[in-house]
C-alpha cells in the first residue's frame, strides 16, 4: 500500500518513499496537440516560443488522414496534429475542445507492461501495446485515457535510433529562430470538473502508483471572488508532475469552471517549461509577441525581499528587471523559484503556458496564487466570464 503522504513541501526523498515502482518512468516523451491549422501552429510555437524543427509525416510521408510537425526545444518535444478530411475523428475532438492537449507520453522501458499494470489496476486503454517499425528499429507504444478525453501514451524507444518515431521523416527548414531558453517540463496541470480531484488524486495513486505530494484548499487559493482547490501528484522519481485543479465555490466564477465551460469538459490547463535564465527567457518571448498576465503591482515587488528573508534566501535577480518583466518571486524553506504565466496560447480562454525558474524551492507558487489569480480575474472580466 502507498503510504499517505499528505503535508505542504515534503521533500523528494518522501515522494520515493510513497510511490509505486510497478510503473518506472523515464521521463516526458513528447505532448501532442489537435489542433485546427498545424502548419501554423508550428510557425507560431517556432517564431514565438522558439521551438526547433525535428521530424513531421503528412501526405508526402503517406499519413492520408492527419498530418503532423514535431517541434523541439532542448528536452521538450511538442506535436501539433490536424486531420486531413472531415471524416478523422481527430475533427471530433477539436470541435469540442478546441486546440489542445490531447496527449502526454511518457518515456517507459517497457510499454507493454506499463499497458499492462495500469489497465488491470483499472485504467482505460486507448491504445493496446503496438509495435512500430522502420530501417531505424522498434517502438512500442500503449496508451490509456486519463481525465476528460486526455491520454497517457507509454512510448518505449530503446530498440530505436531514428529521428522520433517510425513514420515521421526528418523536417528540416531554412528559417529557424533562435531557441528562448526552455529546458524541460517542470509539470503540467490538469483542470477536472467539480468534486472531481479527489477521484483523479486516487486514481493517479491507483493507477501510475503516484503519491499526492502537496495540496492546496480553497482557503489557501481565494480572492475575493474566486476560488480552486488543487493537489499535486508524482511519480516515484520526482520528474512527473501533475497538479490537479477543481473549481471551488466562490461570489464570482472560478478560472477552472471557465476553463471547463471553454473546454467542454476535464483537460490540460497549463504547460510548465523549466529555463536557466528566465530573464533572458521572458525578455525574448515578449519581444516576440507572446502575451503574459498582468504584472503583479507595485506592493507585490514591495514585499519580495521581506518574503526572501524569512526563509533566509536572497534574491539573485535585479528585483527591477523582474519587475519591468512581469516575472513573480516564491520562496519556501528550500530556496525560491521565479515563474510567469502567458494568456491562453488559442482563442478559447483553456490551455496556457507557465515559464519557471527553480532556485532550489520545489514548489509551485504558492505564494504568488493570489497576485496571479486576481490578474486572471481581470482578464475574465474583459472576457465577460467572470
Ligand atoms: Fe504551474
Amino acid at each position: 500500500m502507498a503510504k499517505k503522504v499528505e503535508s505542504v513541501n515534503y521533500g523528494l526523498e518522501k515522494i520515493f518513499d510513497g510511490a509505486q515502482d510497478f510503473l518506472p518512468l523515464l521521463g516526458t516523451d513528447f505532448i501532442e496537440l489537435y489542433v485546427g491549422n498545424a502548419k501554423q501552429a508550428a510557425h507560431y510555437y517556432r517564431s514565438a516560443f522558439g521551438f526547433q524543427t525535428h521530424a513531421y509525416k503528412g501526405l508526402e510521408t503517406g499519413s492520408k488522414d492527419s498530418v503532423s510537425y514535431v517541434v523541439i526545444q532542448d528536452k521538450i518535444r511538442l506535436i501539433l496534429t490536424s486531420p486531413l478530411n472531415s471524416k478523422n475523428p481527430i475533427n471530433d475532438h477539436i470541435v469540442k475542445h478546441g486546440d489542445g492537449v490531447k496527449t502526454i507520453a511518457l518515456w517507459v522501458e517497457d510499454a507493454k507492461l506499463s499497458w499492462e499494470e495500469t489497465t488491470k489496476r483499472g485504467a482505460k486503454s486507448f491504445m493496446e501495446p503496438t509495435v512500430e517499425e522502420d530501417e531505424h528499429g522498434e517502438v512500442i507504444k500503449s496508451g490509456i485515457y486519463t481525465y476528460g478525453e486526455t491520454v497517457h501514451m507509454f512510448i518505449e524507444r530503446k530498440n530505436y535510433n531514428g529521428q522520433f518515431l517510425p513514420g515521421y521523416k526528418k523536417w528540416e527548414s531554412d528559417y529557424n529562430p533562435d531557441p528562448v531558453g526552455l529546458k524541460f517540463i517542470d509539470h503540467m496541470v490538469g483542470n477536472v470538473g467539480w468534486n472531481e480531484m479527489n477521484t483523479w488524486v486516487k486514481w493517479y495513486e491507483n493507477v501510475m502508483g503516484f503519491v499526492n505530494f502537496l495540496s492546496f484548499d480553497d482557503k489557501q487559493i481565494h480572492t475575493e471572488y474566486s476560488a480552486l482547490m488543487s493537489k499535486v501528484m508524482s511519480n516515484g522519481n520526482g520528474r512527473i508532475k501533475f497538479p490537479i485543479n477543481e473549481p471551488a465555490e466562490g461570489k464570482k466564477k472560478s478560472q477552472i469552471e471557465e476553463y471547463l465551460d471553454f473546454y467542454e469538459g476535464s483537460g490540460v490547463q497549463h504547460i510548465a517549461v523549466s529555463t536557466d535564465d528566465i530573464i533572458k527567457t521572458v525578455s525574448d518571448l515578449r519581444a516576440r509577441g507572446i502575451e503574459f498576465l498582468s504584472t503583479p503591482p507595485d506592493d507585490y515587488y514591495k514585499a519580495i525581499p521581506g518574503r526572501l528573508e524569512e526563509h533566509d534566501h536572497e534574491l539573485r535577480e535585479d528585483i527591477e528587471r523582474l519587475k519591468s518583466l512581469g516575472i513573480m518571486v516564491d520562496a519556501d524553506e528550500e530556496g525560491y523559484l521565479l515563474q510567469i504565466f502567458t494568456k491562453p496560447v488559442q482563442d478559447r480562454p483553456t490551455l496556457f503556458f507557465e515559464i519557471i525558474q527553480r532556485m532550489g524551492a520545489r514548489g509551485f507558487g504558492a505564494g504568488n496564487f493570489k497576485a496571479l489569480f486576481q490578474s486572471i480575474e481581470r482578464e475574465q472580466g474583459l472576457r465577460g466570464t467572470l
